[in-house]
């Protein structure tokens, strides 16, 4: 591939939160984006703001714990907008609870949408990279990594993806393809508002609450995630594989 052809990503979850601004970012920096999350119609608005802003993108429905719907989408994708040499596995849930109380079904989710989403996505998207001789995968990783109340099962997921990452950072390096992780802290998005009304906080509150605790005294917008994803994927970033980078506002112990 010639370094002047438009490059096409692939950005999962990207009907809101950080991955509608990834989207958005993206195709910001030159790439053709994938819009991909469990409805096609609700990709449209940020396939919207990517087209209206002279982008081109395309919405793509599936569901990344599914293997065929994984295969479909990646093959349409190469279809309808070319072979895609970046992949950001941004799609998630939470299905929070204390340990005793999680059911069975509420740990298969969240191991699902995040590790065996992340994993058949990257499988799929792999071989185009490897046909180009270049790739950039980046996966959403979070501070919950490091363990957080209520969240054994999202904690795991997330901390599964750090050993994912250094693994296809290690298999896949000699093809010219990156992997790196980013790690979030709390990011406004629909997931930290659904937490606070969980919690029995309005958003506001919560999120002043939220901001106290951290060292530059904000929280987290999901372009903050976006300008790091796009740090990575870019074609200067090459010799950065393996990483995990805490975007959070702070250090976190
Ligand atoms: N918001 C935060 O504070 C925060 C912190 C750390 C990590 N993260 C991670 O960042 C990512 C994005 O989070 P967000 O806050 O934007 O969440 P969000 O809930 O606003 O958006 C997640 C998107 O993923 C989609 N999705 C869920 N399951 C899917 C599936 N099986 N297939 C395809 N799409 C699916 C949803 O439909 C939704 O559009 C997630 O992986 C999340 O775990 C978020």
């Amino acid at each position: 591939m010639s370094t002047t052809e438009q490059r096409v990503a692939i950005v999962t979850g990207a009907a809101r939160g950080i991955g509608a601004a990834t989207a958005v970012r993206l195709a910001a920096e030159g790439r053709a984006v994938a819009v991909l999350d469990l409805d096609e119609a609700a990709c449209k608005e940020t396939v919207e703001k990517i087209t209206a802003a002279g982008g081109r993108a395309l919405a793509v429905g599936c569901d990344v714990s599914d293997e065929a719907q994984v295969e479909a989408a990646v093959a349409r994708i190469v279809d309808e907008l070319g072979a895609p040499t970046i992949l950001v596995n941004n799609a998630g849930v939470l299905r929070d609870n204390l340990l005793f109380k999680m059911s069975a079904s509420d740990w298969d989710t969240v191991m699902n949408v995040h590790l065996r989403g992340a994993f058949l996505m990257s499988r799929a998207a792999q071989k185009h990279m490897v046909d180009a001789g270049f790739g950039r995968i980046v996966n959403l990783s979070s501070s919950s990594a490091l363990g957080n109340r209520g969240q054994v099962n999202y904690a795991a997921a997330k901390a599964g993806m750090q050993g994912f990452t250094k693994t296809l950072a290690k298999e896949l390096g000699k093809f010219g393809i990156t992997a790196n992780a980013v790690a979030p802290g709390f990011i406004a998005t629909e997931m930290t508002k659904v937490t606070g009304e969980r919690l029995g906080m309005g958003f506001e509150d919560f999120k002043a609450a939220a901001a106290t605790q951290i060292p530059v005294q904000r929280v987290g917008e999901p372009e903050d995630i976006a300008n790091a994803v796009a740090f990575f994927t870019g074609d200067a970033a090459g010799f950065v594989s393996g990483q995990v980078l805490y975007v959070a506002g702070g250090p976190l112990n």
